[in-house]
């Protein structure tokens, strides 16, 4: 099975992106061609700093190694490495009614959040399926928020297919219930655009002033508690082994466990998961030459399994 997925450089990577996509990525490189990207093409849409940008990708990148993503078994690139992308997306956008674009919800959202409506964020989807597409995509590990987007990949290959002949594969989304969306301090989807997250590779002490902060409501210690109401431990259910999440589980029921010892808690089991990748992602900042050479054999293999693709399409519609 061909896997492929994205995530844009817009910022540091959270615990969401961790449990909703990237944990799934690394289990799915094991048995499968695995691509995974860097979306700088999509990132352009909020940022608009190069330096920052050219910053945020090498972020990308080293966070993805540092997690677990073995370049040896998953091809790991940059999205701007294979221009093919914005080829096939004109392609695809030539076939795309407006009103699919103008019911994403990711670009009202957008909108609404008071973001410049350019077309690049109208567009956004159709560079999205040109992204899945291009590689005959089977399964697209994501978040929730993404299970619009890859419809609309799906209706654009569809719509592709019925015009110009079986062109392209249908790709289907790999969303697990369990992590689907994970929330962030404020209790809202933690999200890089709502300043709520708490980030993979933040210092212990950030992670503790952080989970300081995540809202609960007042029920004293002695009190009992619905743990299925409660962000921290919904947060904490994510990473803690299942004799300690049931342990707590019962404590809440019964009454008897405040939520500073909760915090408390999941500071220190955020920080210990991830102790190891800190140490990892310390080495690989330290040679940026070793992600240069990743990246850039990352970008000829992408290359070609695109070319042969973009060929293909490009004589279907019946340009060059
Ligand atoms: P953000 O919303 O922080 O900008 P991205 O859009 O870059 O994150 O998302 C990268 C991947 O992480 C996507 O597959 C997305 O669905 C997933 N993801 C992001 N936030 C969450 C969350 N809070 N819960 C679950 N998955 C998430
Ligand atoms: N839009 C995705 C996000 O914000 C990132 C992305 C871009 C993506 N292209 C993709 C995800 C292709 C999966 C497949 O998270």
């Amino acid at each position: 099975m061909r896997v492929l997925s994205g995530i844009q450089p817009s910022g540091a990577l959270h615990i969401g992106n961790y449990f909703g996509a990237i944990r799934q990525y690394i289990a799915l490189q094991e048995h499968n061609d695995a691509y995974y990207f860097v979306a700088d093409y999509h990132a352009l849409t909020s940022v608009r700093d190069p330096k920052v940008l050219r910053g945020y990708v090498f972020d990308v990148i080293a966070d993805l190694l540092a997690l677990g993503l073995n370049p040896d078994k998953a091809t790991v690139f940059v999205q701007s490495d294979v221009p093919e992308t914005t080829e096939l997306a004109w392609l695809l956008t030539t076939v795309t009614p407006m009103g699919w674009l103008e019911k994403a919800v990711s670009y009202k959202d957008k909108v609404e959040r008071g973001l410049p409506a350019d077309h690049g964020l109208f567009a956004y989807p159709v560079l999205q399926a040109a992204d899945i597409l291009l590689y005959d995509a089977d399964v697209v590990p994501v978040g929730q928020d993404q299970k619009q987007h890859l419809e609309i990949t799906r209706d654009i290959a569809e719509r592709f297919n019925h015009i110009y002949g079986n062109v392209f594969r249908l790709p289907k989304p790999y969303i697990l219930e369990t992590v689907a969306v994970v929330p962030g301090i404020d209790g809202q989807k933690m999200s890089k655009s709502y300043q709520n997250t708490i980030d993979i590779f933040d210092d212990p002490a950030v992670i503790t002033k952080k989970t300081k902060k995540i809202v609960t409501d007042s029920t004293p210690v002695e009190a009992p508690k619905n743990p299925a109401t409660c962000n921290l431990f919904k947060l904490y259910s994510l990473f803690a082994d299942p004799g300690d999440i049931s342990e707590v589980e019962r404590r809440y029921r019964e009454g008897g466990i405040g939520y500073g010892e909760m915090k408390k808690r999941l500071a220190e089991t955020i920080s210990a998961t991830f102790a190891t990748a800190r140490e990892r992602r310390a080495e690989w900042a330290a040679h940026p030459e070793r992600i240069a050479e990743v990246r850039a054999a990352a970008a000829d293999r992408a290359r070609t399994a695109a070319r042969a693709v973009l060929d293909r399409v490009r004589n279907a519609c019946g340009v060059g």
